[in-house]
């Protein structure tokens, strides 16, 4: 990476260097959360409260990092979470992102709004390509989006349910966060709106996601989208153990506990803290994935012990993008598989069913 790796040791110093390649107004797209970014920051700290209880003697010298989602079998517990525009970051945008999670067999999550159409990105992976919804207002136009990402090859659908309406990203509000001439959205949007237009006194993905987003979505619309749709339904953005029984009971094969990266209801739990109340109720009936803050091997076997059966990676992938495409998402993904790799070695697991709660220190 042009000299600059050997400084490259972990996905904090991926940030720093994106920070300094990215404009400001992408970078701040990127980085930022809602409002005071208090939830952003929360993401982060609660990790970094649990403290591990590690066991010993227990021969590491062989790890398998391996484990199942879904009926897939996935060679580590992590999936690169859904994030849109990712053409802003480099020019081969979500193909790169594609192709390098192809080549770590990690499965992917496409973001309805991708730059890059969802049959270009299937092509270039073959590990599982999961596709993310937001419904539209113009519910015709929801379902032809839903069926041209099954005919695609997606094998599953993660409707996301945080972002009715979308959270105050005050950075984007003074950057006048807007699309580039040359980046636009890729899948057929509601009146033709392929791009997000300047606006003088908001963001421009505020102005697009008010006038397309349904904010009557309820729990009856699971329903409807299985009226169409023989994929699975996985609920992203859930933050309390009651909806996650509402989830079950509307059959729903999985569970996502997100608070979005903390660009949505700012104070809300950090997702770590919501996990363990989450679990419990779900007691095994659906499979429970968590993202926000996970920047560290030890984050991933935290989330593990407390429940999770794998995490998503959000920002570091768009940081390794900005950096050198492919290359640069591999390099992150690479560095968390190490970090995960030594943190179980360490905790005295051979294998990811052997993170278990014991593991997580009381009080923490
Ligand atoms: C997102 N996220 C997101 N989620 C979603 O369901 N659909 C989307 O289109 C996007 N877009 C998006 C863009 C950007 C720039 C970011 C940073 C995030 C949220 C994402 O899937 C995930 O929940 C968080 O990013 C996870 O937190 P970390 O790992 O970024 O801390
Ligand atoms: C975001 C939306 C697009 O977080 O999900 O920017």
């Amino acid at each position: 990476m042009s000299g600059v790796q050997g400084d490259l040791i972990n996905l904090h110093d991926m940030e720093g260097a994106a920070r300094e390649r990215l404009p400001p107004m992408i970078f701040g797209y990127y980085a930022s959360g809602s409002h005071d970014e208090i939830t952003l920051r929360e993401n982060r700290a609660a990790y970094e409260r649990i403290a591990l209880r590690p066991r010993v003697l227990a021969n590491v010298s062989e790890r398998d990092l391996s484990t199942t989602l879904l009926g897939a079998s996935l060679p580590a517990p992590i999936l690169i979470a859904p994030m849109a525009f990712q053409r802003l970051a480099h020019p081969d945008g979500e193909l790169a992102t594609a192709r390098a999670a192809a080549r770590a067999g990690w499965g992917m999550i496409l973001s309805t709004l991708s730059t890059t159409p969802v049959e270009e990105v299937s092509a270039a992976t073959n590990a599982p390509l999961w596709f993310q919804l937001y419904v539209f207002k113009d519910r015709e136009m929801t379902r032809a989006l839903v069926e041209r990402a099954e005919r695609a090859g997606c094998s599953a659908l993660v409707l996301t349910v945080d972002t009715p309406v979308l959270g105050r990203r005050e950075r984007d509000v003074r950057n006048h966060f807007h699309l580039p001439a040359d980046v636009s959205i890729a899948h057929t949007m509601p009146g033709g709106m392929q791009k997000l237009p300047e606006v003088d006194d908001d963001s421009g993905l505020a102005a697009h996601a008010h006038s397309m987003l349904d904010a009557a979505v309820t729990w009856r619309d699971i329903d409807w989208l299985r009226s169409f749709t023989t994929l699975p339904v996985l609920l992203k953005g859930i933050l309390r153990a009651d909806d996650a029984r509402l989830a079950v009971e509307n059959g729903v094969a999985g569970i996502i506990v997100s608070n979005h990266g903390g660009r949505q209801l700012d104070t809300a739990v950090a997702s770590i803290r919501a996990l363990p109340e989450i679990a419990q109720a779900v007691a095994g009936e659906v499979e429970i994935l968590v993202d926000g803050g996970i920047r560290r091997g030890t984050d991933i076997v935290k989330a593990l012990a407390l429940g999770a059966r794998a995490v998503l990676l959000g920002r570091p992938v768009l940081w390794g993008l900005a950096l050198n495409g492919e290359e640069g998402v591999t390099l992150v993904m690479e560095m968390l598989r190490d970090e995960l790799d030594l943190a179980m070695a360490l905790c005295g697991c051979r294998s990811i069913g052997e993170l278990g709660a014991d593991l997580i220190a009381s009080g923490g």
